[in-house]
């Protein structure tokens, strides 16, 4: 997919870069990421929302993928960015990204971060709960600043269930629910805040989501409430922002649609059930992460050890794992893979891929087929963009590798691979434990 081809080595290329000889040169594991995929996707975005007419953002999720380097991208494409700690905001500033078009969530937002946000007069705060409407407000009127909010909902659709249940996602910890009159509540409570200026609403259904249907459903509720709101409190919402959760093809039996198809499909919704109830067509805003990322980035590692269990299992061990991509353990999630080297040999056998780490369950494949592996084959793990570098560890204090953005044969380094002086950075002998005072 993207850019990616096999070279008449037999070597797989992405952006133009062999991969066996990115692996040479900075080593593995390594991140590769097809800089051209990842703004394809986000001129789909923009482009599918453009042909709506409809006023909208498109805010990159950044949780999904945040490094400065992407802030970048996410800039130069036109994409707000939507952060969800201090951390992320850090980076964002750093990297220069236009503070009006930073959208800040998260559901316990400290007072620092608050404060660190307000300091820099950011676009946004998506507020998620009661406490955080009141502090918020507080500390806007001691730095004598007003504040521009969404009210995040949790809309009482499960999309993961395919009966897209009403109350299943009632029990979240995210946002005030629309059900039990919490969400009317809140934004009773906020117009009475001094210093909040009400932007619109937020809803998020889930993530790496396939059908329409769910979209349309939280299109639907959250027009039902604002018609409610604007009928009680004389509020009208200028913005509507769905959340992300587009899916994405990780292996076949993902079925995602074309990004256009998402877009159309929440647009069209949104000018249906405001039209209906005789509302100003709102602006549009979504938070895709995975689907900008997920599938530009391809982790390469070093094959190593091999072993055969015979009639039971054979295993191949990588020189990285669960530290890199902790999505296999945590979510059962599925992945591709092959050999970068060997990208023509045909698969003779079925294998385990597993990890480096002291954790059984440290494994990225269950049942991949190969070509009989040999020490130091380089295999290529597809799909690994998003929440695979946002999730890394240390754990075994075993380094984050490095990533690198290629495109048109060229590779730059965005984020250098961690150092053994790196992994104990933070640490700290007191004297009572150091050596010279035995
Ligand atoms: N907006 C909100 C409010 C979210 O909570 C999320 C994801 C997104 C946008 C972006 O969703 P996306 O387009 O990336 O699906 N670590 C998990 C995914 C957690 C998603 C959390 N929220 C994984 O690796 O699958």
């Amino acid at each position: 997919h993207g850019t990616s081809t096999i070279n008449d080595k037999g070597h797989l290329t992405i952006g133009g870069c062999d991969a066996t000889e990115l692996a040479q040169q900075f080593g593995t594991p390594l991140y590769v990421m097809d800089e051209a995929l990842i703004r394809q996707r986000c001129r789909e975005y923009m482009e599918a929302f453009r042909a709506s007419g409809l006023q909208f953002q498109v805010a990159y999720a950044s949780k999904a993928f945040c490094v400065m380097a992407m802030c970048r991208i996410a800039d130069e494409e036109g994409l707000s960015l939507d952060v969800v700690s201090d951390g992320e905001l850090y980076t964002a500033l750093k990297a220069g990204f236009p503070v009006e078009r930073i959208h800040f969530h998260g559901n316990n937002k400290t007072p620092q971060e608050i404060e660190m946000a307000l300091d820099a007069g950011i676009g946004c705060f998506v507020v998620d709960n009661f406490v955080e409407l009141q502090l918020l407000n507080e500390l806007a009127k001691d730095k004598g600043k007003k504040v521009n909010i969404l009210f995040r909902i949790t809309p009482g659709v499960e999309a993961h269930t395919h009966e897209f249940i009403s109350t299943g996602q009632t029990d979240s910890k995210f946002g005030f629910d629309l059900g039990n009159g919490s969400a009317m509540e809140a934004v009773r409570t906020a117009k009475a805040l001094s210093q909040i200026e009400i932007l619109g609403i937020h809803s998020h259904i889930g993530s790496q989501i396939f059908e329409v249907e769910g979209f349309k459903m939280a299109v639907e509720k959250v027009a039902g409430f604002a018609a409610d709101v604007r009928n009680e409190l004389d509020v009208t919402f200028q913005v509507v922002n769905l959340g992300g959760g587009f899916g994405i093809r990780y292996t076949g039996e993902d079925t995602p649609l074309p990004v256009s198809q998402y877009v159309q499909a929440i647009t069209d919704a949104v000018k249906e059930y405001f039209t209906q109830h005789q509302y100003p067509v709102p602006q549009i805003w979504v938070e895709p992460g995975r689907s900008i990322v997920g599938d530009a980035g391809t982790t390469l590692y070093t094959v190593g050890t091999y072993k055969d269990i015979p009639g039971v299992n054979k295993y191949i061990a990588v020189d990285g794992g669960m530290t890199d991509n902790i999505r296999p353990a945590l979510y059962g999630s599925k992945y591709e893979a092959m050999l970068a080297n060997r990208a023509n040999d045909p698969a003779e056998e079925t294998v385990t891929v597993a990890g480096k780490a002291c954790e059984s369950g440290d494994k990225l494949i269950w049942d991949l087929e190969l070509p009989r592996a040999n020490t130091g084959d380089i295999l290529a793990v597809s799909c690994t963009g998003a929440y695979n570098y946002a999730m890394a560890s240390n754990y075994n204090r075993i380094r984050r590798p490095a990533v690198v953005f290629v495109k048109d044969g060229q590779a730059d380094v965005v984020v250098e691979r961690e150092s053994h002086d790196d992994i104990i950075v933070n640490d700290v002998i007191p004297a009572r434990l150091s050596k010279e005072a035995l």
